[in-house]
């Protein structure tokens, strides 16, 4: 037992040594294919030997997929903001203010890049990750220990000299271009919404409730902040250079520089090498570094006297506008859009710029003819942020917003309390019919092979297809008469409307089309009201009793089935087969993971409550039992186990596992 024990610990040694030289050093010494053998044979005994388990094992960084909300807790210290400017002439004004404050003491600044993505504390108890908070309000943040161990770059356990029994240290949380782009690539085939920048998507994905999903995505870490009371060295740049021999990943920018002259040269330069790091900043940070300077300049209620952060100017251009287009979305919602000459901005030509609504195009001023600054500043879409003024032509006039839908003609309307105008014709305009059959189409509605959102497109203009009930009722003979479709195409189609018969009910529910219904909504109704007819027969009061149903929602559902077309189009759809109800085989999540293990349960629990375990035990083939005996597999332990109990499960050597290690059992 003690050998197996012992080589546990060694190769959990050799895995975080491989991790760290692979994810921070970018020097692995191993090929991956002996690193993936290590951890088998790790996984392997450890699932042997659940005794032997530590939520700190690298095994662990893979993330469950449990779902569980996130508890908030309040920082040590608070999580303050820095003082920021986009002008050197002020970070030599805060060189000066530094001085003056220092009583003409000689003092050196650091260097560093702004890491552009979400902030993250981490506490570390004797060197071990014991929590990862997020910055939250400032004061208190959210605990995202789980999603954070599956960022390979931070290091679980610390090694090395002088580490503090309590420390923290603070990072930039960032998902890498290469990941960024990637995931958006996958996104854009999965017709899920892109993320505007790496930024939105590190925060987006560190918020995620899937940490295998997390794990996936490739987020990494930059750490910039140590904090306790015995830190190592004196000044920030030794602690930093600690912290990297700890196995932090701190960046090499780093750097001390002595002299305003050097500062200034220290932005020119990297103002321009930013552009080849493999991480979005957008911008420098300067502090000072001697922690007792840093003492004696304290702080302001809501930053740092030692420190301040320069910004770069977002890459810009300055273009004409030509005209004002406006397009019509599935909802009805109408997008104002800015068509420009075509001008080279961070090496694509731009021709379009989204104004989103109708007050942006108002708080710019926005005159006809117009000479606007399209900025992309590491969004995806360029956007116009202001106009120069002084090439406005005397005749331009102000752009007012289109008041009929520019599809139907129909006179728009503004929602009190939201910035969107509305046509209000659901169901003649047409491109919020063809908007309904493209999105019930898709891959994460019905997912209908054989015809995308092009294909629907053609047949609602071919006059094949009014609505999303008329699409089973195509046949073979029509499909073929349009051009380039023939009979494989045909067959494909059929074959795709007939396999989407299978959908369940939820994912059908979304494809509706129903207003504010996405895709968790339609998920919490469906298992909420378990049919269709349940649901069409709710009050408002009733409605909003659902998990994340408000008023809004609800009242747009009792709209949606007072619509006769609309019960005609469910009618239709039942009628054909489609899933209008949950099926009994839909136990989501049924696994055979705990099969025929019989599992006793003692103590209580933080996850999830000790009826909700009893039901997972279940749904994942195992057996809750009430007592103890030779028979028993398990011993399921929460906090205060009782001691009889205890001693009974020891004596029989019965494995007692705890909270993580089960969620791990069942989630594996
Ligand atoms: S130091 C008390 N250093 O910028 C000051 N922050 O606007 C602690 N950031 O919330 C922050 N790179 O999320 C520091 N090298 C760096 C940074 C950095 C990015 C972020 C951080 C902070 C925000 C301040």
């Amino acid at each position: 037992m003690e050998n197996i024990k012992q080589r546990i610990e060694e190769l959990r040694d050799e895995l975080n040594r491989h991790n760290h030289n692979y994810y921070v050093l970018n020097a692995p010494e191993i090929s991956d294919q002996e690193f993936d053998f290590m951890m088998k044979e790790l996984e392997a005994l450890e699932k042997a030997h659940p005794e032997y388990d530590d939520p700190l094992s690298p095994t662990h960084r893979v993330g469950s997929d449990l779902i569980k909300g996130f508890t908030q807790v309040a920082h040590i210290h608070p999580m303050l903001s820095l003082g920021n400017t986009y002008s050197i002439a002020e970070v030599e004004d805060f060189m000066r203010r530094a001085k003056t404050a220092l009583m003409g003491e000689q003092f050196e600044i650091v260097g560093e890049m702004k890491f552009d993505g979400t902030s993250i504390s981490l506490i570390y108890e004797h060197g071990r990750l014991v929590r990862a908070v997020t910055r939250g309000d400032g004061e208190k943040g959210d605990v995202v220990t789980d999603n954070v161990k599956t960022i390979k770059s931070i290091p679980l356990q610390l090694k090395g000299e002088g580490i503090p029994n309590l420390l923290e240290i603070r990072g930039e949380i960032v998902l890498p271009w290469q990941a960024f782009e990637r995931l958006n690539r996958e996104r854009e085939f999965n017709e899920e919404p892109l993320f505007a920048n790496p930024r939105n998507a590190a925060s987006g994905t560190l918020k995620m409730q899937n940490s295998a999903e997390v794990a996936r995505r490739g987020l990494d870490a930059y750490f910039y902040y140590m904090l306790g009371d015995n830190l190592p060295c004196d000044n920030h740049y030794d602690n930093m250079v600690r912290a990297r021999e700890w196995g932090f990943k701190v960046s090499d920018v780093m750097t001390v520089l002595r002299t305003i002259e050097e500062v200034d040269a220290f932005i020119e330069r990297w103002d321009v090498e930013r552009k080849t790091l493999p991480v979005a900043t957008d911008g420098l940070v300067f502090k000072v570094n001697s922690l007792r300077q840093q003492l004696n300049l304290g702080f302001t209620a809501k930053s740092p006297r030692w420190a301040i952060a320069y910004k770069f100017q977002a890459e810009r251009a300055l273009t004409r506008l030509q005209y004002i287009s406006y397009e019509v979305g599935r909802t009805g919602v109408i997008t104002p859009v800015a068509n420009l000459d075509p001008v080279l901005l961070s090496g694509t030509i731009v021709k379009r710029a989204s104004l989103h609504n109708e007050d942006i195009i108002r708080s710019l001023d926005i005159h006809s003819c117009d000479k606007v600054y399209v900025e992309k500043g590491g969004e995806i879409i360029p956007k116009i942020t202001g106009v120069d003024m002084s090439a406005r032509l005397p005749e331009a006039a102000p752009i007012g917003f289109v008041t009929h839908c520019p599809a139907c003609g129909t006179e728009l309307v503004r929602v009190e309390g939201e910035a969107a105008w509305v046509c209000p014709n659901k169901y003649g305009c047409d491109p919020q019919r063809v908007g309904r059959i493209e999105h019930f189409v898709g891959r994460r509605m019905m997912n209908i092979d054989g015809i995308g959102e092009e294909t629907a497109r053609i047949f609602y203009s071919k006059g094949l297809i009014k609505d999303i009930a008329d699409l089973y009722e195509v046949k073979a003979d029509d499909i073929v008469l349009i051009e380039r479709m023939g009979p494989r195409a045909a067959e494909r189609i059929l074959q795709g409307l007939e396999d989407s018969k299978k959908i369940p009910f939820e994912r059908v529910l979304f494809a509706l089309s129903i207003p504010y219904v996405g895709e968790t909504t339609a998920k919490k109704i469906a298992r909420s009201v378990r049919d269709i007819d349940t649901l069409i027969s709710m009050s408002i009061e009733q409605l909003v009793e659902i998990e994340d149903v408000g008023e809004r929602i609800a009242e747009s559902i009792i709209e949606y089935f007072s619509v006769e077309g609309n019960r005609v189009i469910v009618e239709r759809l039942r009628a054909v087969g489609l899933q209008f109800s949950m099926s009994e085989e839909s136990n989501e999540g049924r696994t055979d993971r705990l099969a025929g293990k019989s599992i006793v349960i003692s103590g209580t629990f933080i996850h999830h409550s000790r009826d909700e375990y009893k039901a997972m035990i279940e749904l994942h083939g195992g057996k809750n039992v009430g007592s103890i005996s030779k028979k028993t597999d398990y011993v399921f332990a929460g906090e205060n186990m009782g001691p009889s109990k205890l001693e009974k499960a020891t004596s029989l050597g019965i494995p007692i596992i705890d909270e993580d290690t089960f969620l791990r059992m069942i989630s594996e």
